[in-house]
């Protein structure tokens, strides 16, 4: 009988931008204080893309530092996914621009647009292209330039968002090690509490953010908790197996929140929000990195990741390091 293929993370790589806006900063633009932004969110700086830094730009030093962990060339890959929802321009993909920026030669590459949960799609995704056998080697990245996206004058957002970029190589395995479960939801009849001002059809802009903060936390510590459950369900498993979890980092009341319902301790979650603030689609890729560069994890570690973001959209991800 033949051995069913398994997906395996065998290296990561990030890249903040060296510009950075400290809550201080913020309050000298807007009527915001550091004690309000820390007390709140849990966010200390943010890391800010120079005018000529483009997101393909901070996606391309992620990524050819996943590959270099990975001691893989970038011919190897069969496939590349970003997840972003500030992509250079409207198209081509700006998969396809990072793929040109790595020479990829061998790859296929495409977007995701599932704004703070893509990162969980676009692994979903690779996961699936991988167990099908349709692929072996898979670059998914994360990567956001959400200061381009953000009204800086409005103290209920700009406090909250940075910029950065997270990748991993995904690679075919025989091992039992690998992604077990995922689970995906949306639920459109949310999609009016966090979105866009304007957008490319409706009046070709791309716009800013405008949220209904109370609202969307709500429905994070809800979703995202139950997705856990769900996720973990479908592999097995329980709370009491997990041994990290990678949260999107939206906000730290929302982090503890979902790990208090989890019953998970403070050591057991991976928080890196008071660095780079919610940085969307890039944000599980960034803490993924920082854990993995920690040698947080050790070998058949049980780790979860969970998101949730505007559409709504969320899910989670169990996998066996
Ligand atoms: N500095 C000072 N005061 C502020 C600021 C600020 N930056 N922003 C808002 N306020 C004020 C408000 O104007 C309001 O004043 P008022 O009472 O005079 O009207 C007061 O603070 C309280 O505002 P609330 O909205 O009630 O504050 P809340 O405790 O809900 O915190 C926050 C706001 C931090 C946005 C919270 O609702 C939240 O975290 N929501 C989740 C949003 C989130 O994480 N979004 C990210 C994208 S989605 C995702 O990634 C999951």
């Amino acid at each position: 009988m033949t051995k069913a293929i398994n997906s395996k993370i065998i290296a990561t790589g990030s890249y903040l931008p060296s510009k950075i806006i400290s809550n201080f900063d913020l309050a000298k633009m807007v009527d915001t204080s550091d004690e309000w932004i820390t007390e709140r969110t849990g966010i200390k700086n943010r890391h800010i893309a120079n005018k000529d830094q483009l997101t393909s730009d901070l996606a391309y030093e992620a990524s050819i530092r996943a590959l270099k962990n990975a001691g893989i060339k970038a011919e190897n890959l069969d496939m590349i996914i970003l997840a972003s929802t500030t992509p250079d321009l409207t198209f081509p993909a700006c998969a396809t621009i990072i793929q040109h920026k790595i020479n990829a030669i061998n790859a296929f590459a495409f977007d995701v647009q599932a704004v703070c949960s893509g990162f969980i799609y676009a692994l979903n995704i690779a996961d699936n292209f991988i167990k099908t056998g349709q692929i072996k080697n898979a670059l998914v990245i994360g990567a956001e330039t959400m200061s381009r996206i953000i009204d800086w004058q409005d103290r209920n957002t700009c406090v909250l968002f940075g910029d950065g970029a997270g990748a991993l190589i995904l690679q075919a395995s025989n091992d039992s090690s690998g992604i077990i479960a995922s689970k995906l939801s949306s639920d459109g009849r949310l999609n009016k509490i966090l979105k866009t001002t304007d957008g490319v059809s409706l009046s070709q802009k791309s716009g800013f953010i405008t949220m209904e903060g109370k609202e969307v936390f709500k429905h994070a510590v809800e979703k995202m908790s139950k997705s856990v459950f769900d996720v973990l369900k479908i592999a097995n498993l329980t709370t009491s197996d997990i041994n990290f979890l990678v949260p999107h980092q939206a906000n730290l009341r929302i982090l503890n929140s979902v790990a208090e319902k989890l019953k998970l301790t403070s050591d057991q979650v991976i928080i890196t929000i008071e660095n780079h603030g919610n940085t969307s689609a890039a944000s599980i890729a960034l803490a993924l990195d920082f854990a993995n560069q920690n040698n947080k994890f050790k070998t058949q570690d049980i780790i979860v990741l969970e998101a949730l973001g505007a559409g709504l959209t969320w899910g989670s991800i169990v996998l066996k390091w």
